[in-house]
């Protein structure tokens, strides 16, 4: 069984087709699958379709075996499907613990002890505890949002750009967090940083304009023509 099973997703806003024909799977055994492509390709149109936020006009997605396309965003958490967005969604002038209480919402009566965890791997989290989201730095937020995902007990952990916004060091220490995560929970890592993403991928795929352009192990795709020629400088 596939952790998840896309087939075929044509998506639209509108008029407006985004997406054509999608199809990828991610497999149990996989730690990271990466979906690299350039700004506009459909990335974050894609993850949402996944999470149940969009729906798509044809084609199928499933989740754990188990045909979610048309099903509401929090069943699809609930079946270990969760993503941290790319504008991390958290409740600004809720304290640190309480965003991640609302993270919790499919598994409450583990509260304590995911929070615990979270902490531990966060210990900046746990010394502002009480303080407001919005005031943390962007660094921090993106903790909290990693956080706030890991208290559904996922999975899939989906990744949209986790880098985005933050300064070089820092992008990289959230690139060592998605790996130490991805020894327990799958992520799917939605990157432009190609290099980064598909170095941490067992497998990737390339989205462009829309469509699947090349899929294959991160090795051979950091090998591709399409790859070298089209993302990697140097
Ligand atoms: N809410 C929306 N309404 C209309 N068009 C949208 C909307 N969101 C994204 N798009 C368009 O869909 C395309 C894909 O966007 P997106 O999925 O955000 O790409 P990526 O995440 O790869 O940068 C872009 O052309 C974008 O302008
Ligand atoms: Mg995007």
């Amino acid at each position: 069984m596939s952790l998840i099973d896309v087939d075929g997703l044509d998506v639209h806003y509108g008029e407006l087709q985004v997406l054509w024909d999608v199809s990828l799977e991610v497999r149990e055994d996989d730690s990271v699958v990466s979906i690299v492509g350039p700004n506009g390709a459909g990335k974050t149109t894609l993850l949402k379709t996944l999470s149940g936020i969009l729906t798509p006009t044809n084609g199928r997605v499933e989740v754990l075996g188990q045909d979610v396309t048309e099903a509401p965003s929090d069943d699809i958490v609930e079946r270990g499907f969760v993503q941290v967005s790319e504008e991390r969604n958290l409740f600004g002038d809720l304290s640190v613990e309480k965003n991640l209480r609302m993270g919790s919402f499919t598994k409450r009566e583990a509260f304590e002890e995911n929070r615990d965890m979270v902490f531990e791997m966060f210990p900046v989290l746990e010394e502002r505890r009480d303080q407001k989201a919005r005031t943390l730095s962007g660094g921090e937020q993106q903790m909290l949002a990693i956080g706030r995902g890991l208290m559904a007990e996922p999975k899939v952990l989906a990744f949209d750009e986790p880098s985005n916004a933050l300064a070089p060091q820092l992008a990289e220490q959230v690139f060592e967090t998605i790996e130490e995560i991805s020894d327990d929970v799958t992520v799917v890592l939605i990157e432009q940083h190609v290099d980064r993403a598909l170095g941490l991928a067992d497998r990737g795929y390339l989205l462009e304009n829309g469509r699947i352009q090349t899929e294959g192990t991160g090795e051979e795709l950091l090998h591709s023509d399409a790859i070298k020629e089209g993302y990697l400088r140097g």
